[in-house]
């Protein structure tokens, strides 16, 4: 199992990111942001925020 580093502004890694969003029914970035912190630095990584969503809510 990979556990990657998503936002490296505030260290992030997906299975927290993965976790919230399971654990919580995250549904959007804003949300992720609030729970995890991850997407509150540069932005950079809100794309993958949004695959991430899409991955586990379909
Ligand atoms: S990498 Fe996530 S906010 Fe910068």
């Amino acid at each position: 199992m990979t556990d990657e580093t998503i936002c490296h502004c505030m260290d992030v890694s997906r299975s927290t990111i993965e976790a919230a969003i399971r654990e919580k029914g995250l549904t959007t970035v804003e949300q992720i942001q609030e729970e995890t912190s991850a997407g509150t630095g540069c932005g950079g990584c809100i794309p993958e925020l949004e695959n991430i969503l899409k991955e586990i809510n379909g």
